[in-house]
């Protein structure tokens, strides 16, 4: 909160600058959990001290005075905004004011969609409609008729003659707002940000024949003067539908808190089955009486609330490009960012993907960038919202773990650093692979670090041969500490069998599933070598790709592997521990999952082969790519927005772990 009236009057300046992005550019610049913030510590600064407050104030106005060619409207009912809340505890206060302001009764109260658009008025005299207009700053908006008559939904006659004035919603739907974008894309024009700023674009095009280009949607969900038609909301909804105007379906009532409660918590796992995007809730008093008993302030009726999910888009500053190099040499650019909360999780690193893709987004270090987690999935920059002071992101010459002038495999985005002998980076990375693959517990990145530093695991192999003594030695470790971590990779071996192995190794594109397949074929790591030894390339390839599923490429790969000498030492290396499992071949089992194919990528919270195994037990077959034959893809965090984008190609369902959960436990998704 200012603490000055000097800070104050510096704090109007920058909501009114906001309000200017949002309503005049449609283009804001920071989120609107961001924006409420610092309007809450205006609202807080005047509280406290009523004498600083300025006629400017954002807080004496609903929005902001249009800027446009288009003619105004001032209408008599002033078009107000809501409060919005966001947890639990805003919104119980909420209930509580209601029940008190109306003298203990517990209201009736209507459950509506919060759908993210642009609000319109549209006004009908005996059925016809005959103006169109924006909110504007609230009283003063624009009379936008000719483009709303653009507006499916939009009904230029109504079924009786009255004379009504409505408000709603004018949305452009999720698929809608793709499909323009990908148009945009061809032609190479800039990409929208989001539904709602590419209809907000739409509503004031000058051009009626360019609105027609934009498909608009319209819901109404206020009536002015609602009393004139109905004793209460919903029964004034009923009215609307009753002549023609497009209510929402998914509106519904409660009559207690624990009802209301129970309606809205059901949104949140509904929000992304509706065609368009919502950005929360509005929970309305029915009845107008009591509606007029409570009243309403300068900016928002008291009878009303905006209940927000989570934010799924929200900016932040760009601190500093981590270069991260992986188990295969892949120098990636990984973002780390002013810790933000998106969609309820903080999120510090955002991996960039490629170095195309900084140059593409522009960054310089400072920056202020607009992040998403989309489909609650994986976070990732969309854009820069504003210029910072650091230097330009630049694409490094040399790894940064063992300073080797890094490669670029022609055709592809990715810079390598080709140095696999000895690179610790990338020996860090299988080590950190291997154990993860085989299901050791306790083998942390940190611990990794320490037992690479000290020399005592300069291959994978090594694992197997550390002792307590060792481990002890080290840093921050203790005899307990090393006798656990001794005795988990003993687990993680007796436990692993062949699939396991090969998927340890780590060979480009053989993952658990086409583990299991190579696996079940040759029976052990030995087999396999020798039945790579006993042909050549050709032969083995052709071996290998005639199997159902894998690919003349994998087959390359698995080839190249088991033919190269460091490889071959390893693998030698690991044989000479008496380590060379067998596969076990389970029979295929029944249950909630059964016919069903299920792709899992991205970290879980369990282990994958863990997930991938309960999936089989339950019926279930594991797919390795998202295809027409997958059923759903089970999506852990980082999840590659390539196997995103491959799922909506093919009409696959994304479902989260917990959703998983709920089918292997024969529940049905909503
Ligand atoms: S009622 C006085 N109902 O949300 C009541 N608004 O953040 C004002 N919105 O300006 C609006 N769905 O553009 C209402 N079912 C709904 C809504 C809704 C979306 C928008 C509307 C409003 C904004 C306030």
């Amino acid at each position: 909160m200012p603490a000055t009236h000097e800070e104050y009057l510096t704090l109007v300046e920058e909501i009114t600058e906001h309000d200017r992005r949002y309503y005049i550019d449609a283009s804001p610049t920071i989120s609107d959990v961001e924006y409420d913030k610092l309007y809450a510590e205006l609202a807080a600064a005047e509280q406290a001290h009523p004498e600083w407050r300025v006629a400017w104030s954002p807080s004496q106005r609903a929005g902001i005075t249009p800027v446009s060619s288009f003619p105004k409207v001032t209408r008599t009912q002033a078009m107000l905004s809501l409060d919005n809340s966001y947890d639990e505890a805003d919104l119980r206060a909420w209930f509580d004011r209601c029940v008190k302001g109306l003298d203990g009764e517990v209201p009736t109260f209507s459950i509506e969609p919060k759908i993210d658009g642009i609000s319109i008025e549209l006004t009908y005299e005996k059925g016809l409609f005959v103006l169109g207009a924006t909110r504007g700053d609230g009283l003063v908006g624009e009379d936008v008729t000719q483009n709303a008559k653009m507006v499916r939904g939009v009904q230029l006659r109504l079924r009786e003659p009255v004379d009504i004035v409505v408000r709603g919603e004018v949305y452009i739907s999720k698929a809608d707002f793709a499909r323009i974008n990908t148009e945009r894309e061809e032609r190479g024009l800039d990409l929208f940000k989001n539904p709602r700023n590419t209809v907000a674009g739409a509503i004031k095009l000058q051009d009626p024949r360019e609105v027609a280009q934009r498909p608009m949607g319209a819901i109404l969900y206020e009536v002015v003067d609602g009393e004139r038609y109905a004793s209460g909301h919903l029964a004034s909804l009923e009215v609307m539908r009753r002549i023609g105007l497009p209510v929402s379906t998914h509106n519904t009532s409660a009559s207690s808190w624990e009802e209301l409660h129970e309606k809205l918590y059901a949104w949140q796992d509904r929000r992304d089955a509706l065609p368009y995007e919502l950005d929360g809730i509005v929970l309305k008093i029915n009845d107008f009486a009591q509606r007029g008993a409570l009243g309403v302030t300068a900016k928002a009726p008291r009878w009303a609330v905006a209940y927000k999910f989570p934010a799924r888009e929200v900016t932040t500053t760009l601190r500093e490009m981590e270069l991260n190099v992986g188990r295969t040499g892949q120098v990636t650019p990984v973002a780390l960012l002013e810790p933000v909360e998106i969609s309820g999780t903080t999120v510090s690193r955002v991996s960039v993907h490629n170095w195309d893709q900084v140059a593409r987004l522009g960054l310089s270090i400072g920056d202020r960038v607009l992040v998403r987690k989309a489909g609650e999935i994986i976070p990732e920059i969309l854009q820069v919202t504003e210029k910072g002071a650091g230097p330009v992101v630049e694409a490094p010459a040399t790894c940064p773990s063992c300073g080797s002038t890094l490669e670029r495999e022609p055709g592809k985005v990715a810079l390598l650093c080709v140095n696999r002998v000895s690179c610790p980076a990338q020996l860090l990375a299988a080590v950190e692979f291997f154990a993860k693959a085989l299901g050791v517990d306790g083998l942390g990145d940190k611990m990794v670090v320490q037992l690479v530093e000290a020399g005592l695991v300069k291959d994978v192999a090594d694992l197997f041969t550390l002792t307590p003594p060792q481990i002890e030695k080290l840093e921050r470790q203790g005899k307990t500490s090393a006798k656990k971590l001794v005795d988990a990779i003993a687990k993680g071996r007796a436990s692993a069998d062949f699939s396991r192995l090969l998927t340890a190794l780590g060979i480009t594109m053989v993952g658990p599933v086409m583990a299991t397949k190579i696996a079940e074929k040759y029976g052990k790591l030995s087999a396999l070598r020798a039945a790579v030894a006993a042909t050549d390339t050709a032969g083995f390839v052709a071996e290998l790709s005639s199997m159902d599923g894998l690919g003349v490429v994998l087959a390359e790969h698995v080839d190249r592997f088991m033919r190269d000498p460091q490889a071959a030492a390893l693998m030698d290396k690991i044989a000479g521990l008496g380590f060379d499992p067998e596969q076990l071949v389970s029979a295929r089992a029944e249950g909630p999952l059964s016919g069903k194919t299920l792709v899992v990528t991205g970290t879980l919270s369990r282990q994958r082969a863990e997930v991938q195994k309960m999936i089989e037990s339950a019926g279930g077959k594991i797919g390795g790519s998202v295809s027409k034959k997958t059923t759903y893809l089970v999506a852990g965090e980082d999840t590659g927005a390539t196997k995103i984008e491959a799922a909506k190609k093919n009409n696959v369902r994304v479902i989260s772990e917990a959703e998983l959960m709920d089918l292997l436990a024969g529940k049905d998704l909503p």
